[in-house]
């Protein structure tokens, strides 16, 4: 039985259920967070819950929970549904209104959370790697919708989705208007060559990953230098080794991109060696998720 958190209260799965009225369903408006759970604590609960309310700042929305309150609300439902290794789906979206896309005629934001579990990519592809290509759907471009909101309307990155999978690629590197490398559709992007790790810098356009910046400490912590800044398609063709993060991805090798291969074509030895870190790191580090 899978329990869900709607405004204070746990309902069964099929009973979890919130109105058509909502500008979340009407209009997409509305935030989320995507939180993994492992050996029985909650990673990055704090990085999570902050950039959840960074982005209803962003976006004028008034979340009507702290975060504190957040934070209690994802390790109970974490709880109530035995969560030792899961994924976890906070929401907060405009609320109930009418059917003009005013927010300021919602009164109240809905707050949903969904302890459940996610598996994106079979095992193949983290032992040999992925190929992916570029779409020509740009990221959002900052002034329209900043791709820091990690925001319910994720049309953009559907959009490149659909290209990518069309072209048999399952994740899409995409540009931004200035094309530049911005992210993957739901991941952020890494290139390494002469042992100097690269990443394109958040303002090119991508969400502030914090399976990234733990990748980037994790580097770091191994002595690698460390790059954010701009970066161009060319950066990663050249690459020696690529890869790609995010809380439900982690880290996949890239081993072609828009049909070069990165290096040899294999998965490298610095990629290995960050996902063993990665791998150690999430098993020992989070917030214990409480017995009821
Ligand atoms: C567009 C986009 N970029 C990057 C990421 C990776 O971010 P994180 O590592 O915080 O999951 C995600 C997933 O949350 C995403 O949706």
């Amino acid at each position: 039985m899978s329990l869900v958190y709607i405004d204070g209260t746990f309902y069964e799965k099929e009973n979890a259920k919130v109105s058509v009225f909502d500008h979340g369903y009407l209009y997409g408006d509305g935030v989320f967070e995507g939180i993994r759970a492992y050996n029985g604590r909650v990673f990055k609960l704090d990085e999570h819950v902050d950039r959840l309310f960074d982005s209803a700042k962003i976006i004028a929305l008034e979340p009507g929970v702290t975060r504190e309150e957040m934070k209690k609300i994802i390790l109970t439902s974490c709880a109530k549904n035995n969560i030792k290794d899961g994924y976890i789906r906070p929401i907060i979206s405009r609320g109930v209104g009418d059917l003009g896309l005013s927010p300021y005629n919602c009164k109240k934001a809905t707050v949903v959370c969904i302890a459940g579990s996610v598996s994106l990519y079979p095992e193949k592809v983290y032992t040999e790697g992925m190929k992916i290509v570029t779409v020509a759907t740009h990221r959002n471009y900052n002034e329209s919708i900043n791709p820091r909101i990690k925001s319910l309307n994720y049309l953009n990155n559907i959009m490149a989705k659909i290209e990518g999978v069309q072209a048999g690629s399952p994740e899409a590197l995409m540009l931004n208007t200035a094309g530049f490398v911005a992210e993957c559709t739901g991941d952020n992007v890494f290139a390494i060559r002469g042992g100097i790790l690269y990443t394109p810098d958040v303002q090119s356009g991508s969400l502030d990953g914090v399976t990234r910046r733990t990748v980037i400490d994790l580097a770091i912590a191994r002595g690698m230098k460390v790059v954010e800044h701009c970066m161009s398609r060319v950066d990663f063709w050249i690459a020696d080794e690529f890869f790609i993060t995010g809380t439900a991805a982690e880290i996949v090798p890239v081993v072609e991109l828009d049909k070069r291969p990165i290096g040899d074509g294999k998965v490298g030895a610095q990629t290995k060696a960050l996902i063993a870190d990665y791998k150690a790191y999430v098993a020992s580090n989070g917030t214990l998720i409480p017995t009821l």
